[in-house]
């Protein structure tokens, strides 16, 4: 039906009606007096979302491009890297570690598994000469649902002393991510996930130990530069042309989230995975990550029934119900289906997908008590 559209991939996200009317509006002048009201206010509430007394900046650019604002401020060529693969964002992160010149090291994973405590630890124990300089890895593993237990992880890498690059993307705003409380160096995220805005910002803060390090680096970005931006950030404006439209939207954003409440932001993310997780074990399904405590809450990764394929569940969820949930990638695509609740999503949200999907199996002829996940998933929320 016209209009009825839920997006229930990880990203791009439902977007809330007060923010899509905040965006709604003439650009004004990025160099006004009201411009810089308004950055000031984004810049101050970006700190709270990332819990952090660092600045935070923002790029007119993808989740990738916080990644490569990254990475290109802290890297010279040779420098050795460790990057945590659980995933393809994980992944990434090696990928872009390599763009720039660096010695990569891997820790891989097979995908639906975390990076252990003792794994991380036996990497950085045998780096006796602490050449390590950057360990990478990604929170919430959006390709498979997983969530690796950064806090523990990014204080191993604080012991070893080389910096810690945490992909954020799908975590923060949504799931308890603590950046000075957790010693994390460099958090990155992106707008059209937990931010509740439509794609095209990105968020990057570094600590004061990652600031040092990129004032070592030769060849820092031009268009991400650290300083350029901390200049920017301090003096409530963008270095260049920010991104005005979607900057009124990040204002209405972080209204809504400040309104909430943080904590409120993480118990509701949570409560919606735990809710579907529940729902798909009470139908039978499996999950792909199926340790609860190793699962991302923006994120749900699913495994389709024997004899039902991935296309036609997607396919019966968007024709039926204009339910578009998210296909595998790359070596996943088709063996799993994955359910985002990150940002705009309620309980009625979530009931109305547990129902379309019992309804969709159903027509696919897969034998289940009907109603069952419904049941299993109210009971969970209440
Ligand atoms: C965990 C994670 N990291 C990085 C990215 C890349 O973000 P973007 O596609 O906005 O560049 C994504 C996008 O889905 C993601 O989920």
């Amino acid at each position: 039906m016209k209009d009825k559209l839920f997006l229930m991939i990880p990203g791009p996200t439902p977007v809330p009606e007060t923010v899509l009317l905040a965006m709604a509006k003439h650009p004004i002048g990025h160099r006004s007096g009201e411009f810089e009201a308004i950055l000031k206010y984004c810049y101050d509430g970006l700190k709270e979302v990332f819990q952090t007394k660092n600045d935070v900046f923002i790029y007119a650019a993808s989740g990738t491009g916080a990644m490569e604002a990254a990475l290109s401020n802290l890297i010279n060529e040779g420098d050795k890297v460790l990057s945590l693969v659980i995933g393809n964002f994980g992944n990434r992160w090696a990928k872009i570690a390599k763009s720039l010149g660096a010695d990569v090291q891997t820790i891989d994973k097979a995908y639906g598994e975390t990076v252990s405590v003792e794994e991380l630890k036996a990497v950085l124990d045998a780096d006796v000469n602490k050449e390590i300089k950057i360990v990478t890895m990604t929170h919430s593993e959006t390709s498979t649902g997983a969530k690796n237990d950064i806090q523990a992880l990014c204080k191993l890498v604080q012991e070893h002393g080389a910096l810690s690059v945490v992909d954020g993307v799908t975590s923060v705003s949504a799931m308890e991510v603590k950046m000075d409380e957790w010693g994390i160096d460099v958090l990155v995220s992106g707008s059209q996930k937990g931010f509740m805005i439509p794609p095209g910002l990105s968020f990057l803060a570094a600590s004061d130990k990652a600031y040092a390090v990129y004032e070592q680096c030769k060849h820092p970005s031009f268009y991400f530069d650290w300083a350029a931006h901390r200049k920017a950030v301090r003096n409530n404006t963008t270095p260049y042309t920010a991104a005005v439209n979607l900057i009124f939207a990040l204002q209405a954003a972080l209204e809504m989230l400040k309104e909430e409440g943080m904590e409120k932001i993480y118990a509701r993310h949570k409560k919606h995975a735990l809710a579907i997780r529940s729902a798909i074990r009470a139908m039978g399904l499996k999950l792909f990550v199926e340790d609860d405590n190793k699962a991302s809450y923006s994120i749900t990764s699913i495994l389709p029934p024997e004899g039902i394929s991935v296309p036609d569940i997607r396919s019966g969820l968007k024709k039926g119900y204009d339910i578009i949930v998210a296909n595998g990638q790359n070596d996943l695509k088709d063996k799993i289906f994955r359910m985002g609740t990150l940002g705009f999503v309620s309980e009625r949200d979530v009931l109305t997908a547990i129902a379309s999907l019992e309804a969709v199996l159903y027509k696919l002829g897969y034998k289940f008590e009907l109603g069952i996940g419904v049941k299993a998933a109210i009971e969970s929320m209440k």
